[in-house]
C-alpha cells in the first residue's frame, strides 16, 4: 500500500481518540516538546464518563486542564517522571498529579514492570514516500510504549523536524495517526548571568580537547556551552540536544568526521535521546544526518556512556550538603523536577576513560519567602533540607563548581569533602558552615 493511503486508513479525529479512552486506563504520553498538544488539550472532555484514568507524562509543557483543573482528582491522575512549572502547581493546588522516582535511562522499563500501557499517545512528523514517520524531538521511552502500548495514536505535525535514528517507525507500527499541525513547544535561551559565565569558564579549563560532552538542564550548562567555544574536536552524546550544541556545531568545535580509535559507539553522530529548545534548534534537527536520536534505555545506560572517550558530564543542583549528598530535584519534600539523567551521567562519565563528571551550582540561592521578600540562603548546606530527595548519591560525587572554585570530592573524606566545599560556599556562610560541620564531627 502507499504511504498516503497508509496514512488515509489510519486518520482519525481528537473526538475519535477520546471515545477510546475507559475508566482505570493507563496512558503514556509522549513527553516535553513531542507531546500531542491536540490531545492533551481536549482530554478533559473525557471527564464525565471515566474515573481513575492514569496519564504518565515527562515534563509536560502546558497547563492542560485535564490536571490543573481540581475538578479533575479522581478523573485523571498525571503520574509524572519530571516535573515542571505547570505540574508542580497542579500537585499543590489541584491534588491531580505524584512523581515517579526514576533515572531516566530505566523510566519507560521500570514503569512497564508493573503497568502495562492501554494507551500511547504522541506525536510524528508527515509519513515519507516509503511509509515511515520520525518521532522527531524524542524516543526516551517513546519507542519502548509503542512496543508495548495496546493501542498507538500518534498527531501528525507537520512542524517537527524529521530526525534520523530511533526515531523512524513504519506507521505499521501505528493504530491511529491524527492530523493536528500546531507550534511545537519551545523552551525560551535562559540569558547567561556573570556567574554562568564564572562557573563555565572554571568547568571548561577542565575539559580537555577531544572530550565527549553532555550537558544538563539550566542556565549554568548553557554558559558552559558559551565557554567551550575555543575548544576543539569535541563530541556529544547527551540526554538533551540543546541550542548550545547548535552554536558549538557551528562554530565548529564539533567533530563529526569519525575517529575510530577514540569514538567506540555511533561514530561521527552526535547522539542525544530528546531535544528541547528553541525554533533553531528545531530547525537543526531537520533531516541532518550528524544528529542521532536514539532510544533513551541506551543512550543514558552508564554502561553505554561509559564506552565514549573522555565523557564529561555536566548538571546543575538545587543544594549540596557538606558529605556530598545532592539534591537537584526536590526543595525539602516539595518536588520540583526530576533525577532525570542526573545520575544516569554522572556515573557514566566517571567510568568513561579519561572522563569527569561536574555538578556546578550558584554559592547561594534567593528564596521567596511567603511574604514575598527574599531570602539568600546558601546553596552548599551543612546538611540536606529534612525530607530532600538525593538524587546523586556522595560516592558518585567527582567535581563540584561554584563561582568561588572548583571542589575534587572523589576519594575524599568527609573531613576533606566538608572543607573543600567551604572553600567555594559564599563568603558570608563559611564560618557557620564550618562551626555546623564540626558540630556534628564532619570536620574532625
Ligand atoms: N533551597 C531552596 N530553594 C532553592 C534552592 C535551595 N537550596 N536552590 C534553588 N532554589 C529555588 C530557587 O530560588 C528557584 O526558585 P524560584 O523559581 O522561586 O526563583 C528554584 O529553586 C529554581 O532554581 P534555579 O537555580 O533557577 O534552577 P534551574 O532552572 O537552574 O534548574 C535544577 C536547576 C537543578 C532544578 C535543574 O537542573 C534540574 O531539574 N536538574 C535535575 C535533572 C538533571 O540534572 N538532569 C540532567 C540531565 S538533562
Amino acid at each position: 500500500m502507499n504511504s498516503d493511503n497508509l496514512l488515509k486508513k489510519r486518520l482519525i479525529t481528537v473526538d475519535d481518540a477520546l471515545s477510546m479512552i475507559q475508566s482505570n486506563f493507563s496512558i503514556v504520553s509522549a513527553m516535553a516538546a513531542s507531546e500531542p498538544t491536540g490531545i492533551c488539550t481536549r482530554l478533559h472532555e473525557a471527564a464525565d464518563r471515566v474515573e481513575n484514568v492514569s496519564v504518565c507524562t515527562c515534563l509536560p509543557m502546558q497547563p492542560y486542564k485535564w490536571y490543573m483543573d481540581p475538578a479533575m482528582k479522581g478523573k485523571f491522575f498525571n503520574e509524572g517522571w519530571f516535573y515542571g512549572p505547570a505540574i508542580r502547581k497542579a500537585h499543590k493546588e489541584a491534588g491531580t498529579c505524584s512523581f515517579i522516582p526514576n533515572h531516566l535511562h530505566q523510566a519507560g522499563t521500570d514503569r512497564l514492570y508493573n503497568h502495562k500501557p492501554n494507551i500511547f499517545i504522541g506525536t510524528c512528523t508527515k509519513p515519507d514516500r516509503f511509509g515511515y514517520v520520525s518521532l522527531s524531538l524524542g524516543v526516551t521511552y517513546e519507542r519502548l510504549m509503542i512496543e508495548a502500548a495496546d493501542t498507538v495514536i500518534l498527531e501528525v505535525n507537520e512542524n517537527m523536524p524529521r530526525t534520523y535514528g530511533d526515531t523512524i517507525v513504519h506507521m505499521d507500527e501505528i493504530d491511529y495517526l491524527i492530523d493536528n499541525t500546531a507550534p511545537i513547544p519551545e523552551l525560551g535561551e535562559v540569558p547567561i548571568s556573570d556567574k554562568d559565565r564564572m562557573i563555565g569558564r572554571y568547568i571548561a579549563d577542565l575539559i580537555e580537547d577531544g572530550s565527549t560532552i553532555q550537558l544538563g538542564i539550566g542556565g549554568i550548562p548553557n554558559a558552559v556551552a558559551a565557554e567551550l567555544m575555543h575548544k576543539k574536536d569535541l563530541s556529544i552524546h547527551t540526554e538533551m540536544f540543546t541550542d548550545g550544541m547548535v552554536d558549538l556545531y557551528e562554530a565548529g568545535v564539533i567533530g563529526t568526521v569519525p575517529r575510530s580509535v577514540r569514538e567506540k559507539i555511533l561514530t561521527g553522530k552526535m547522539v542525544a535521546t530528546f531535544a528541547l529548545g528553541t525554533k533553531k534548534l528545531y530547525d537543526f534537527l531537520h533531516e541532518n544526518p550528524a544528529v542521532a536520536i536514539m532510544r533513551g534505555d541506551w543512550v543514558n545506560d552508564p554502561y553505554v556512556i561509559a564506552q565514549n572517550h573522555k565523557q564529561v558530564s555536566i548538571n546543575t543542583c538545587l543544594e549540596i550538603d557538606l558529605t556530598g549528598q545532592v539534591s537537584s530535584e526536590s526543595i525539602g519534600p516539595t518536588q520540583f523536577s526530576g533525577t532525570g539523567g542526573q545520575a544516569d551521567t554522572a556515573i557514566g562519565a566517571q567510568k568513561s576513560d579519561g572522563g569527569k563528571s561536574f555538578i556546578a551550582l550558584y554559592s547561594t540561592a534567593s528564596i521567596k519567602q511567603p511574604d514575598g521578600t527574599r531570602k539568600t540562603v546558601s546553596k552548599i548546606a551543612p546538611h540536606l533540607a529534612l525530607g530532600a530527595a538525593v538524587t546523586l548519591h556522595r560516592s558518585n560525587i567527582d567535581h563540584v563548581v561554584t563561582e568561588y572554585g572548583v571542589a575534587k570530592m572523589k576519594g575524599v573524606s568527609i573531613h576533606e569533602r566538608a572543607k573543600r566545599l567551604i572553600s567555594i560556599a559564599h563568603p558570608d556562610f563559611r564560618d557557620w558552615l564550618e562551626e555546623e560541620a564540626k558540630k556534628v564531627g564532619f570536620i574532625v
